[in-house]
């Protein structure tokens, strides 16, 4: 199948589809067993992430599994600072480590050639999914935000809701543009070999937008987002982007009109009717059931997916979670799901 015709390609050109396409963010992870079995095999999630079959293996268990409509690459936010030349680890059942940046010190050069040198085991799986995924199911490339990955870079780890780079943003402005410039640059890059590698999508994630005020929002979060989508339409101008500015509330619309994003990915605490009326008239929504309900099934569960559809199907929609699946997750529930959107 061609990509244009695939339901989550249509869906991010606009179009209000009968049955909206539908995947999980970290739809591949610890609640599946068959994750767990891998990650253990190749000895530590980083490993995961380099190693091109693995990845390629860790992407497809889900679409197997659950024959969801999209399927999004397995990687980290984490390996952009780790191929800029900063450390990074996994600590087991915690999360990622890096070792801290001060304020004030200079941003890591971009070199691209040992930048994309450093990566090609994603692009590789890119290329290698293109081969393994069933036809109809779109892939999803993604990257981190600039500002969400400066903040992992200034705290070594997520914090304190990242008061170590809202600290620096205010005490030495000139440095923290600087990193904030270098990683968009960066970001761009990387976003366009993934799609070069065969990526039909991609997806900018800003997990810590709600830590910016209203004034940073708009120099970290969407004036680096609108230049990586401007840089990245260059290079493929008909690459649908999603951006995930997560937990800005009613400051969605302005990111959505503003950084020229395809669509938009809501958080749950987002409520879809108010998304239907502010945010479909500008562009694809994505979204937003609550993902303790993968934990906890049952009507409650109905009901929520009930309200989302019946708010959303009359404009171009893509039904996710308002956040990653957890690890206490249900496969079971997963796929009540899938039968109550699909019908
Ligand atoms: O299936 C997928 O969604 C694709 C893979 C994916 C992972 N991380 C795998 C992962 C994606 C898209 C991400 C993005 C990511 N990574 C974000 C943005 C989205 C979000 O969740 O807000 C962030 C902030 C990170 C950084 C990160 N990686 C954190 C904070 C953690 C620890 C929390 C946790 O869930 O463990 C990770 C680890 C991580 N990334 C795991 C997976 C499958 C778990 C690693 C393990 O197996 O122990």
């Amino acid at each position: 199948m061609k990509t244009e015709e695939k339901l989550l390609i249509r869906a991010l050109r606009g179009e209000t589809l009968d049955v909206p396409p539908v995947w999980l963010m970290r739809q591949a992870g610890r609640y599946l067993p068959e994750y767990r079995a891998l990650r253990e095999k190749a000895g530590g999630f980083l490993n995961l992430c380099y190693n091109p079959e693995f990845a390629v293996e860790a992407t497809m268990q889900p679409i197997r599994r659950f024959g969801f409509d999209a399927s999004i690459l397995f990687s980290d936010i984490l390996v952009v600072p780790h191929a800029l030349g900063r450390d990074v680890w996994f600590e087991t059942g915690e999360g990622p480590r890096l070792n801290p940046m001060e304020a004030g010190e200079a941003a890591p050069a971009f070199d691209p050639e040992p930048f994309h040198a450093h990566l090609a085991p994603v692009y590789a799986a890119v290329t290698g999914l293109r081969e393994s995924l069933p036809p109809e199911t779109a892939l999803i490339g993604f990257a981190g935000a600039p500002w969400t990955l400066a903040t992992y870079m200034a705290a070594g780890r997520g914090k304190d809701e990242q008061a170590a780079a809202r600290q620096w943003m205010f005490t030495d402005p000139d440095s923290f543009a600087a990193l904030i410039d270098r990683l968009t640059e960066a970001v761009a890059q990387y976003l366009i070999r993934q799609i070069d590698a065969g990526a039909e999508a991609v997806q900018i994630f800003d997990s810590w937008a709600s830590a910016l005020a209203p004034n940073a929002f708009d120099r970290y979060c969407v004036q680096p987002t609108k230049r990586i989508v401007e840089t990245v339409r260059a290079a493929h101008p008909d690459t649908p982007i999603l951006g995930f500015p997560r937990g800005v509330g009613s400051s969605y619309g302005t990111f959505l009109k503003e950084t020229g994003v395809n669509g938009v990915s809501l958080d749950q605490n987002v409520a879809p009717e108010w998304a239907a009326e502010a945010l479909q008239p500008h562009g694809t929504v994505q979204g937003n059931l609550e993902p303790m309900h993968m934990v906890t099934g049952g009507d409650a569960l109905l009901r929520d997916v009930d309200r989302i559809l019946e708010a959303l199907s009359g404009g171009p929609f893509v039904f996710n979670l308002g956040h990653g699946i957890t690890p206490q997750a249900d496969a079971a529930h997963v796929e009540a799901l899938l039968r109550r959107i699909r019908g």
